[in-house]
């Protein structure tokens, strides 16, 4: 009996020494030492042997029962360990490796143009100036000799506030009469800001959009000095040569008014749909600054005189880069805003 316990040892001890996984060590432990192991059972059935051999029997199966035990235990924490290092292995990290690169965003296209356009200005002489969004009835109409019947006014083209006298700029002509009020002349200033209108929204129109006013103030300027600075911003921002044509217009805060056109980009003059087969597109209004407009402001006409103009900045940004819709410019939409 002692020699098969030997043999049942020898056995058990090389198989764990075989065993490479966790799984085939439980199966060992269950086979040997579990409920209805093989060395389990051996005790169970100590009671029929006889009495002179059953102490030593028992005490030798306890022996090996502990012994097999401790191999096992051994050889379980063995294979966890070399586990554990592989997975440190799987986690290694290469710190040289560089960094991803941060996902910049970058200037908005009105922004980038808006700055572009303030450049050309300034090196023309011209201070860039903001005013209110908020505007009250003053500056938006009165003081820019707009009736008070106009129909700019009506609540169908202005955007009022709860407040009474209070509105969402309809232009940025208001800062001629705020600038003018603070500053004596020779002057001469831009003015890049939002503006506010209840248009029904389409593809050239959204209620809000941006403008660009602009003002010179002197003893002695003329429509011929207007001509040439906006020639020399066309010329500029567009980087070639452009025609100007002025075209007599009605604004209440300028006499003798004008529209100004530009040869079409497009076909280059020749006439095309986006210029309805004219060859000129509408850029802006502009005029001699009205006596009325002077006077509001606290200066004298006798004494100063100058042109102011407005233009739709958004519709610049479109014509340089091609743009078909205004409705884009706040979309969001970051298919739209990345290609700049
Ligand atoms: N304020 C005008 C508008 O929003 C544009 C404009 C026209 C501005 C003539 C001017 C000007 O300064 O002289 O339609």
């Amino acid at each position: 009996m002692l020699k098969d316990l030997k043999e049942l040892k020898n056995k058990a001890q090389e198989e764990v020494k075989q065993a490479n996984t966790l799984r085939e060590l439980e199966r060992i432990s269950k086979e040997y030492l579990g409920k209805k192991g093989e060395l389990t059972q051996i005790l169970h059935s100590l009671k029929d042997l006889p009495k002179t051999s059953r102490a030593e029997v028992g005490k030798e199966t306890n022996e090996i029962r502990e012994f097999l035990k401790a191999e096992i235990d051994k050889k379980v924490s063995g294979l966890e360990e070399t586990d554990k290092k592989e997975e440190e292995k799987k986690e290694w990290i290469d710190i040289s490796t560089p960094a991803p690169k941060p996902n910049l965003g970058h200037l908005h296209p009105l922004t980038i143009l808006k700055r572009k356009i303030e450049e050309i200005f300034n090196n023309m002489g011209f201070a860039t100036i903001e005013g209110p969004e908020v505007e009250n009835e003053w500056y938006n109409f009165d003081a820019l000799n707009i009736p008070k019947n106009h129909p700019a006014r009506d609540a169908w083209d202005t955007l009022w506030l709860k407040d009474d006298d209070l509105l969402l700029r309809t232009h940025t002509s208001p800062v001629q009469i705020r600038y003018m009020e603070k500053h004596q002349p020779p002057l001469r200033i831009i003015v890049p800001g939002k503006t506010f209108r209840r248009d029904a929204t389409d593809a050239s129109h959204d209620v809000q959009f941006f403008q660009i006013e602009g003002l010179m103030i002197d003893k002695e300027v003329s429509a011929a000095n207007f001509k040439a600075v906006i020639q020399e911003f066309f010329r500029q921002f567009f980087a070639k040569p452009i025609k100007v044509r002025l075209r007599p217009g009605f604004f209440p805060f300028v006499e003798p008014g004008f529209e100004i056109d530009m040869s079409c980009l497009v076909c280059g003059g020749k006439g095309c749909s986006t210029c309805q087969k004219t060859g000129w597109i509408e850029m802006m209004g502009a005029g001699m600054v009205h006596p009325n407009v002077l006077k509001a402001a606290g200066l004298n006409p006798k004494h100063w005189q100058g042109f102011a103009f407005g233009m739709g900045m958004d519709r610049l940004v479109m014509m340089k880069y091609k743009i078909n819709d205004i409705r884009l410019f706040n979309s969001g939409d970051l298919r739209f805003l990345k290609q700049f």
